[in-house]
């Protein structure tokens, strides 16, 4: 069922967090995703996928419709191709069918792409929900097809699609719409579900969601759908990041650690909802264990989710006591939070390297300044020197802020 339009609102970015998960929208206003080179990643994975270094090989896949044989290094882009157009057409003359190339993980390949990524997901974070539960991941989609190589399905991820060439567009529906289509215990936030069926099989007329180059997608986890593009040459980002996590395994490793056997329920949405279930275990043993998972939040939220990060550069930290000042790589370079467990103790998780130091001044001061620092601020450290010096605490933090890629010396 094609041709049917119905008006799609359009929201701005700013305005997303109180929207978050309401419904389909053209997104305006996610300054910076047009200085993202997506191309230019997809560049880098495919020299990656042919000098055998890429990270994650399974991660990189051919689709073609119908179904034909693909060697994966020969349909990424080669050494001598700079422009997108003359790769996409010479794939389209090779294969001779409708094609896609989708490389996940794209993060892993661009510092800029996981910093301005991590950025998103942490401003999405002001919001009632806060933080997804789940993992963040980029992926890339560059192809050319009139229906696209999947056919309705849902994830479990709130998705933002930036076109940067060509034309694509989602077809998409409210999870109600199809859930008689679905398997009996399927619902709106969990699992991965493929219904098996096109468009052309669903009386329910799509919501489309149409995107040109500079322009983004955003749907949230429950819609089923399918992509649609003009035949032609199209590549876009995704950024996506799923709402839920099986939290069983994060509790019962930390209630190992705390001395206790637990069986934690499945599929619960967030670590704060479950925080709750440790009262029903004597207080020092849910306090541990609290704390472990507290301790695990706080890493995440370094990285807004993000499993697989890039390879920062190898280094060693400056002399901290000669430095004026540090600058921010990105923006809220460090996360940290008092442990909900010990008020005297801090955890600080920098770009998922986490570690927990006394609560005291001068770090909190410093880490309260650190955390609000715009990406290429640069922050004097006159206030944290006193006679001795930068404190060892100070000194400490700023070494693994460096290390983990987040600031540098300024
Ligand atoms: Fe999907």
């Amino acid at each position: 069922m094609t041709g049917h339009t119905t008006a799609v609102p359009v929201v701005d970015f700013d305005r997303l967090p109180a929207d978050w998960g309401h419904g389909p929208c053209i997104l305006r206003g996610l300054d910076g995703v047009d200085a993202v080179d997506t191309y230019g990643i997809l560049r880098r994975i495919g020299a990656a996928v042919r000098d055998g270094t890429c990270r994650r090989p399974d991660d990189v896949k051919v689709f073609t419709v119908p179904q034909v044989a693909a060697e994966l290094g020969e349909y990424l882009p080669g050494p001598g191709e700079s422009e997108f157009g003359p790769y996409a057409r010479r794939v389209s003359q090779s294969l001779d069918v409708g094609w896609s190339v989708v490389a996940n993980s794209a993060q892993s390949q661009s510092t800029d792409l996981y910093r301005f990524a991590r950025d998103v997901f942490i401003r999405l974070r002001g919001t009632e929900r806060g933080l997804p539960a789940g993992i963040s991941d980029c992926f890339i989609v560059a192809g050319s097809y009139a229906s696209g190589p999947t056919r309705i399905h849902k994830d479990t991820a709130d998705v933002f699609l930036y076109v940067a060439e060509g034309v694509k567009t989602m077809l998409l529906w409210p999870f109600e719409t199809l859930a008689g289509q679905a398997p009996d215990d399927c619902d709106p936030g969990h699992e991965y579900v493929a219904l098996g069926i096109g468009a052309d099989a669903v009386d329910t007329p799509p919501l489309r969601l149409t995107g040109g180059p500079g322009d983004v997608l955003y749907w949230p986890a429950s819609y089923w759908h399918c992509g649609e593009s003009d035949g032609q040459p199209s590549l876009s980002l995704h950024l996506a990041t799923h709402n839920f996590r099986d939290m069983g395994p994060v509790w019962a490793g930390a209630f190992t650690r705390a001395g206790l056997g637990a069986q934690a329920p499945r599929w619960s949405t967030t670590e704060r909802e479950l925080a709750a279930d440790a009262l029903t275990f004597g207080r020092t043993a849910a306090s541990a264990a609290t704390s472990a998972v507290h301790q695990w939040s706080v890493t995440r939220h370094s990285t807004a989710n993000f499993e697989i990060l890039p390879d920062f550069p190898r280094c060693t930290p400056p002399d901290w006591q000669q430095a004026a000042g540090v600058r921010a790589a990105q923006r809220t370079p460090v996360s940290w939070a008092p442990d909900a467990a010990d008020p005297n103790t801090i955890i600080v998780a920098v770009n998922g390297r986490s570690f927990r130091i006394a609560a005291r001044q001068p770090s909190v001061s410093l880490l309260s300044a650190l955390d609000n620092l715009a990406e290429g601020a640069v922050l004097s450290l006159d206030a944290w020197r006193g006679t001795d010096g930068l404190p060892a605490d100070v000194v400490a933090i700023l070494d693994v802020a460096y290390v983990a890629g987040a600031v540098d010396a300024g």
